[in-house]
């Protein structure tokens, strides 16, 4: 896109974390912001705060876990603001522990979320985007959408998968000579509200396995969550280059290089047919 200037952007995820960074940064080059999420006292407080800078801003409680949610926030900005052009499909919630102690709740949740979430938006908002030839798709995937960390295999399935369909739509929008754009984005360790996603875990989908962690895993947590607010970027420097890709169209945007010797030595074992070598938690390697 060349111009943000009066346009519309939907965020979904948008009360907290890197979607309201997305928001105040959209808001300040002059477009109309819609945010889209589940926790209503966050919203209703995003929603003041950017009105109070002088932000044109709807708030809608969404569900993007549910399809009929996400075409509601769709109806919604349509009647509030007109066509809408960027599209941020961010909503994303986080679980960990090895694979054999999720329960099918761990699995529903967070695919519901991270995964359905970005089916629902691309169904509710795309048509509209190609029909009417402009606007940019973002999806928020991550560095464990390029990564295999143990511990992380569920929320690294959902941003394989996440990854994955951005590039396919970008393939498919600019083999189609499509002006509609797409980027990946794939950040590394922001200091947002993600690791206290449960915040937002519906009831139905309780978890009900018993904790196994051990005093040394609440150890590694705690000190991972203190690395996380000391070093860990902050959402509004995401926010700039989200703005910026939209801007000159770039697709990867990685925010920092942390996770690249990982995800360099994966890409060289796949090619070399070599067994995978990555056998520490995202924590424990956070933590050197
Ligand atoms: N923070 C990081 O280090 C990091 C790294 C890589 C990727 N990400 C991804 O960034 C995205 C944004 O997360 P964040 O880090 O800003 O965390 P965050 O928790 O601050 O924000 C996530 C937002 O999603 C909302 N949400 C949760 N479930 C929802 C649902 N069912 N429907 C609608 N909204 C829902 C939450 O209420 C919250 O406002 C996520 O997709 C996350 O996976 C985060």
């Amino acid at each position: 896109m060349d111009e943000l200037q009066g346009r519309v952007a939907v965020i979904t995820g948008g009360a907290s974390g890197m979607g309201l960074a997305f928001a105040h940064r959209f808001a300040a080059a002059g477009m109309k912001v819609v945010l889209g999420d589940i926790e209503e006292p966050a919203l209703d407080a995003a929603v003041a705060g950017l009105r109070e800078g002088g932000a044109e801003v709807l708030g809608v409680r969404c569900d993007v876990s549910d399809a009929d949610s996400v075409h509601a926030l769709a109806a919604a900005t349509e009647e509030a603001f007109g066509a809408a052009h960027v599209i941020c499909l961010n909503a994303g919630v986080a679980g960990s522990g090895a694979l054999h102690e999720q329960s099918l709740a761990d699995w529903q949740w967070i695919l519901g979320v991270n995964l359905m979430g970005v089916a629902h938006g691309i169904s509710a908002f795309l048509p509209g985007l190609i029909e009417r030839d402009e606007g940019h798709v973002v999806v928020t995937a991550s560095v464990a959408g390029h990564t295999a960390y143990p511990g992380l295999g569920i929320y690294s399935a959902t941003k394989h998968a996440a990854s994955v369909i951005a590039e396919t739509l970008y393939n498919e929008l600019t083999s189609s000579g499509s002006k509609v754009g797409a980027t990946a984005l794939c950040p590394g360790f922001v200091d947002t509200g993600i690791f206290d996603s449960a915040r937002n875990r519906p009831e139905h989908l309780t978890d009900t396995l018993p904790d196994l962690d051990t005093d040394e895993d609440r150890a590694t947590r705690e000190a991972f969550l203190e690395m996380i607010a000391s070093e860990a970027l902050k959402p509004d420097a995401v926010a700039d280059l989200v703005h910026d890709a939209i801007l000159d169209g770039t697709f990867w945007v990685f925010t920092d290089d942390r996770h690249v010797e990982n995800i360099t030595n994966r890409h060289a074992e796949i090619a070399g047919r070599r067994n995978p070598t990555e056998a520490r938690a995202i924590t424990e390697d956070a933590l050197d």
